[in-house]
């Protein structure tokens, strides 16, 4: 685990900037034109690895010492790259281990970026003797801020090589052939393993019913993967102490379980792509989620586009005002770096039509431009005040990834239980009831918050249930759902009646779980005395059976053979509430039933924007203890509400502001208390 003390100089404003892909005489043009964007930080050189070595023996940093030195002499600062993610075609061509396998078995051809198997010995060896000849030659520079190591690790490979390191793996988690076996349970359909060489990579030609195999495999990729990260962090590290070392990350990303990684990371950075139409919430649980790696810590937007992407079906313009109320949207959830892909629009190649701060005109008076420069200089004006501070919430969402790949691995209860949707609902429930939720590991310290929900935890792993009795004995109310506490971290399910380890807490027995298509529903009626007082809801997807053994009958069914059996239950658990929802409940039910909670729970939103569509709120308190407080309009239109009772100095425009306030369409507002 890694302890940095990370305090930028100021927010970093800038993005990939690939030198490489020009001409030299347009250097001094790029370096003049950050200035006028107001650009403090440029990424390079993350796919200079050809650039660098155009064969084994022999490196060339002239080019690379002359743009760094151009950075430097104009006060620009480095996200230095350490360009190890695009693998040059000599090297594809005289190593082929370096290629990595797909999931049909088939090795990859060179091409593209991001093709290497992580066990490869070439590879390894390769990109981290690229690694120690930069930082040989560049750690002692001051204008690097921070290292930027690979470019978003992602992929997995199925070849022999990993084959074989998978084996190594699982000797060491497993001890010996016989545990393992029983930890897959692989007596079924008669797939006990005799030797260790017959385990193999599980790609889609070979084992895939040993649903177990499939989720140790995907944590020894991520492992591998994060393994190469290591390795060239640790390069860095010997040369450079102080300089935080980070790598982009990319918010739910399946393949990665990026609590781990957080662990080795000094600071979390990651690339925000919202698609078209996204909504603030969605955007805002990927931040929330990024943010939760490394609770109470900064993070850093490393790459949204600042205008459009190539990649999507219909790659629409940010409209006016938008990236300004995006980046300013990621400073409210913890980030002190707002920066974009990429500096200068590429003129050949698949990102040609990719948005750049620089586009094909190279003209500064564009709207881009023009929006970045003006952006550039808010950001600059705000100085230190925004920097390391806390954002505040007082709901927490459990979210882990192997409970991610062993519920959508699971051959049943139906095709429509997907884990991230799964969370995003509760997510966005909060969010518009103005309440601002971390997004956290099932293991994290919980003791700070008043409501903490557990969508889907399916695979409830050691140490979990306790940590979740120790937060409800503290006095926390709790949530989860169906098809929680089912299996443990080897996938094998808990015997004796669902919800397993999670029993005790909830106070009840699910006996079985009824599944309903698309097109069918159910309903609830909550009781009496219950949160949301004898209201109906309408519920779908699945319907648990329920036997209470302590907890109390908060909604029952109203149709079918288990009409009148409990739905929703919650038990009182120490000092605290455990509440479980058998059925998924339509938004309107869930936005009710969340408000209700909150309300009970005393969470009170500060700008009590419950109602108010659009309009996000944060809480960040900085270093100095001032508490600044977000307001961001996500509407098309401008909005009217009050303030609290107090005066507040508005930190973009310096004005003083009290009592109603209109803040335009996509306006922004940061607030501080004047004392
Ligand atoms: C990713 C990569 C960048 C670039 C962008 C384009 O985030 O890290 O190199 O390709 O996508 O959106
Ligand atoms: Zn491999």
């Amino acid at each position: 685990m890694t302890s940095l003390n990370i305090t930028f100089p100021s927010i970093l404003h800038g993005g990939d900037y690939n030198p490489e892909q020009w001409p030299e005489d347009v250097w001094d043009d790029d370096v003049k034109l950050m200035l006028q964007a107001n650009v403090n930080v440029a990424t390079l050189p993350v796919f200079g690895w050809v650039a660098l070595q155009p064969n084994e023996e022999t490196f060339t940093f002239d080019w690379l010492d002359r743009i760094v030195e151009k950075l430097t002499a104009a006060g620009i600062q480095i996200c230095f790259a350490t360009a190890t993610a695009s693998v040059p075609a000599w090297i594809d061509r005289k190593y082929p281990d370096v290629l990595r396998v797909d999931n049909t078995g088939r090795r990859m051809k060179h091409g593209n970026r991001h093709t290497f198997c992580p066990t490869s010995p070439n590879f390894q060896r390769l990109s981290q003797a690229l690694v120690k000849n930069l930082v040989d030659r560049y750690a002692s520079n001051p204008a690097i801020v921070v290292w930027h190591i690979g470019n978003e690790y992602a992929t997995t490979c199925y070849c022999e090589l990993c084959s074989m390191a998978f084996r190594e793996w699982l000797k060491v988690r497993y001890g010996t052939l016989a545990e393992v076996n029983a930890r897959w349970n692989t007596a079924f359909w008669g797939h006990t393993y005799t030797e260790w060489a017959e385990i193999e990579a599980p790609s889609h030609i070979a084992e895939r019913s040993i649903q177990a195999l499939l989720i140790d495999y995907d944590r020894f990729q991520s492992q591998a993967l994060l393994n190469l990260y290591i390795a060239e962090r640790d390069i860095i590290r010997k040369a450079s102490s102080t300089i935080p070392i980070t790598t982009n990350l990319m918010g739910p990303c399946k393949p990665t379980d990026y609590h781990r990684w957080a662990k080795e990371m000094d600071i979390i950075s990651w690339d925000s792509y919202p698609p078209r139409g996204a909504k603030p919430d969605e955007i805002a649980f990927n931040h929330s989620l990024m943010r939760g790696l490394k609770q109470g810590q900064p993070w850093m937007l490393m790459e949204q586009t600042p205008s459009q992407q190539n990649w999507q079906q219909y790659n629409a313009l940010k409209r006016p005002g938008v990236m300004r109320l995006w980046s300013y949207q990621a400073l409210a959830h913890g980030a002190d770096a707002i920066m974009y892909f990429q500096w200068r629009r590429s003129r050949g190649c698949c990102e040609k039509f990719h948005g750049a701060v620089v586009e094909h005109a190279g003209r500064t008076d564009a709207r881009v431009f023009q929006e970045v420069a003006t952006l550039g200089r808010e950001l600059r004006a705000l100085g230190t005040s925004t920097l390391n501070g806390v954002v505040q919430s007082e709901a927490a969402i459990l979210f882990d990834w192997e409970n991610w790949w062993a519920i959508e691995y699971s051959s049943g209860p139906t095709v429509d239980l997907k884990y991230v949707p799964q969370v995003q609902r509760i997510y966005a429930a909060l969010h518009n009831l103005g309440v601002t939720a971390d997004v956290v590991s099932p293991s994290a310290d919980l003791s700070k918050y008043k409501v903490v929900v557990a969508p889907v935890l399916y695979m409830v792993k050691e140490g979990v249930a306790e940590n979740i009795e120790q937060y409800v004995s503290g006095g926390g109310t709790f949530v989860t759902t169906y098809f929680s506490g089912i299996a443990d971290a080897t996938d094998l399910v808990y015997l004796g009646g669902y919800p397993g380890p999670l029993r005790q807490l909830l106070g009840i027995w699910v006996e079985e779980t009824d599944v309903l298509s698309p097109n069918e529903s159910n309903a609830v009626v909550f009781s009496d005395s219950s949160l949301c007082a004898s209201s109906t809801s309408k519920v779908g997807m699945l319907c648990d059976r329920i036997h209470s053994e302590g907890a109390e009958v908060a909604a029952v069914y109203a149709e079918d053979f288990y009409a009148g059996e409990p739905a929703i239950t919650v038990n009182n658990y120490g000092g605290g509430h455990a509440w479980y929802l058998g059925t998924q409940l339509d938004d309107v039910g869930l936005l009710r039933f969340m408000k209700e909670l909150i309300d009970t729970a005393g969470i009170v939103p500060w700008l009590g924007t419950a109602q108010m569509r659009g309009i996000e709120t944060t809480v960040r308190t900085n270093p100095q203890g001032d508490s600044l407080r977000y307001i961001l309009n996500h509407n098309t239109e401008r909005m009217s509400f009050s303030l609290p009772d107090g005066n507040y100095r508005e930190l973009i425009t310096g004005e003083t502001v009290s009592g109603n306030v209109t803040i335009p369409k996509h306006g922004v507002m940061i607030l501080q208390d004047l004392k």
